[in-house]
């Protein structure tokens, strides 16, 4: 498995142990995030993780930022992407089982680092179920594509 990571300054301690973690299990990380403390914007690694993620370079990311919202909204902006903020491991795995997330997002200012191992391990281990959940990963593709949703007009 590759996974790209990224981050913004108020987050670099936690990619760095994120990555290590990761790395530990076999897992191979591409870091496109900063690792300085110098403050920054965090849509340019929410966008640089989101668009390896959408052209199948990687074959998921982890962004982190202060809330991991920000950093999440902005990757959710590329075409293909589902990225599901979390602060706990439950709703890592679910966003995987039902949502088919393709980027786990976290803030560093919410969470301490183990829960954010946890996070990472909940949703690297999980699998898409597929099934009636693939309709509503469809519908959210529809959106997307379209700015409709025919199910909404029934
Ligand atoms: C940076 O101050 C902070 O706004 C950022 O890390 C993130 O929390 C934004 O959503």
């Amino acid at each position: 498995m590759k996974l790209a990571i990224g981050n913004d300054h108020t987050a670099v301690e936690m990619k760095n142990e994120i990555m290590a973690h990761l790395e530990a299990k076999g897992i191979e990380v591409v870091n496109v995030g900063v690792d300085t403390l110098e403050s920054c914007h965090y849509p340019v690694s929410g966008y640089k993780v989101a668009k390896m993620v959408a052209a199948g370079e990687v074959d998921g990311g982890v962004l982190i930022c202060g809330t991991g919202v920000g950093i999440s909204l902005a990757a959710n902006k590329v075409k293909g992407i589902r990225a599901c903020v979390c602060s706990e491991p439950y709703s890592a795995r679910l966003s995987k089982q039902h949502n088919n997330s393709n980027i786990i997002a976290f803030g560093a200012r919410v969470i301490g680092i183990e829960t954010a191992k946890d996070i990472v391990d909940a949703w690297v281990g999980a699998e898409f179920e597929g099934g009636r959940h693939q309709v509503r990963v469809d519908m959210l593709g529809e959106i997307e594509e379209t700015q409709a949703l025919a199910a909404a007009e029934e």
